[in-house]
């Protein structure tokens, strides 16, 4: 079941560019940063408040995230949503014909159990599912 919302995501060409300018208009720091090598994504999370905004920047040329940022350059790339069943809301969502990029959760930052949906199903959108810790 959904429990809110874990993040926003937004896609950057450089963290390196980036951090300072959120440092510097809001004065928000990163907490955590990590590399997912089989993703081509280099990534940091900026806690703001109870919230989190996640900031990708693509490591490989053949990574989806640079074939985003060629397309659609910066900006929002996607919403996540809390679960505290991800398997559940996964065979939920499969049951409706929902088209999902991951039928089975993936791991992502954090060790999180991971999967996104096709950003067909929800109007452009790309939803992203977390499980909660
Ligand atoms: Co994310």
């Amino acid at each position: 079941m959904i429990k809110g919302i874990d993040h926003i995501g937004i896609a950057v060409r450089s963290l390196d560019e980036t951090l300072p300018i959120y440092d510097a208009l809001f004065g928000l720091k990163p907490a955590h940063f990590e590399s997912l090598e089989r993703e081509g994504v280099r990534l940091v999370f900026i806690p703001v408040g109870d919230d989190n905004v996640e900031f990708l920047e693509p490591t490989k040329p053949e990574a989806a995230l640079t074939k985003f940022l060629e397309r659609r350059g910066e900006g929002i790339h996607h919403i996540c949503l809390k679960t505290d069943d991800i398997v559940a809301d996964l065979k939920s969502l499969a049951a409706k014909g929902v088209e999902l990029v991951d039928k089975e959760p993936r791991i992502g930052s954090e060790g999180r159990r991971v999967a996104f949906l096709h950003p067909k199903a929800a109007r452009g959108v790309l939803i992203e599912l977390a499980e909660e810790l």
